[in-house]
């Protein structure tokens, strides 16, 4: 017979690091309750099952390049009452995600709407698509300084996924001219594939033309982004505001 070293040991020679984990907490219950041999061992399969699951789910939050998990849960929706509260809560059912809808989250800074994006993004992840989050501006940035091969693995990474997020697009009122080629390539190629985009933007969409710089390209990345798609629209007051005003009035003062 193995010593529980030994166990241990094959355990995760064999990869099963789950169950090597709660090991000699599973051996001292099974020997304090005198518990039926199958349930100690379902119990103990249950223990590899759910390691690996949350395993899963890290790597996809990761792989997401999400920087923060928000839920809505978090999300209070007095603060600005016009908000289109019920689109969202359908938008989090990601019922969308099935035939490739998009998503267009438009309206005021700080009312919410990267909040609103990045927790149906990180609930996607937890039901298991695959999910990339971008900085719109950023990555556009970072894009243009990559190697043809780098950007050759950056487009796929915003292509292949169930779910791409493009967070504050147009923030910078006037985007490279190589941008908006590779917007219009990704969108192209998440809409032939039925793959859903999620686009936050201060700008309405009658501007994009002009931050563009071409009126032609922001109608056919508009067509296919528009046509299987919930509008948001976001209007209120900057949640950012409030936060700096509690900020002012509880910081201590400076005398
Ligand atoms: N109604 C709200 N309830 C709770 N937090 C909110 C609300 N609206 C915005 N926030 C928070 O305020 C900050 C700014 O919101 P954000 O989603 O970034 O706004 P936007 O993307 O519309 O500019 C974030 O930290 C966000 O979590
Ligand atoms: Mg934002």
């Amino acid at each position: 017979m193995m010593t529980l070293t030994e166990i241990e040991r094959t355990l995760r020679a064999l990869r099963l690091s789950g169950i090597a984990a709660t090991l000699n907490t599973r051996v001292m219950e099974a020997q304090a309750t005198q518990q039926p041999f199958l349930e100690t061992l379902s119990a103990m399969l249950q223990d590899e099952l759910d390691r690996r699951r949350s395993r899963l789910t890290e790597k996809r939050f990761k792989q997401s390049r999400l920087d923060e998990r928000l839920t809505l849960a978090d999300f209070d929706w007095r603060f600005n009452p016009k908000l289109p509260r019920q689109a969202c809560f359908e938008l989090h059912t990601l019922k969308f995600l099935a035939d490739g809808g998009n998503a267009l989250i438009i309206g005021k800074p700080g009312t919410g709407k990267s909040h609103v994006a990045k927790a149906v993004a990180y609930h996607a992840t937890l039901q298991g698509f695959d999910v990339r989050y971008v900085e719109a501006d950023t990555e556009f940035a970072r894009f243009a300084v990559s190697s043809p091969q780098e950007q050759a693995e950056l487009l796929r990474t915003y292509t292949a996924p169930d779910l791409l997020v493009l967070d504050d697009l147009f923030l910078a009122r006037r985007i490279p001219e190589a941008a908006g080629e590779l917007l219009q390539t990704v969108v192209h190629q998440r809409y032939k594939h039925r793959r859903s985009i999620v686009v936050t933007s201060n700008r309405v969409v009658q501007d994009w033309g002009r931050y563009l710089g071409d009126q032609t390209m922001a109608t056919t990345i508009l067509d296919r982004l528009m046509h299987r798609a919930a509008m948001l629209e976001f209007d209120g007051k900057s949640y950012r505001l409030r936060e700096a005003a509690a900020r002012l009035t509880t910081a201590p003062s400076a005398a």
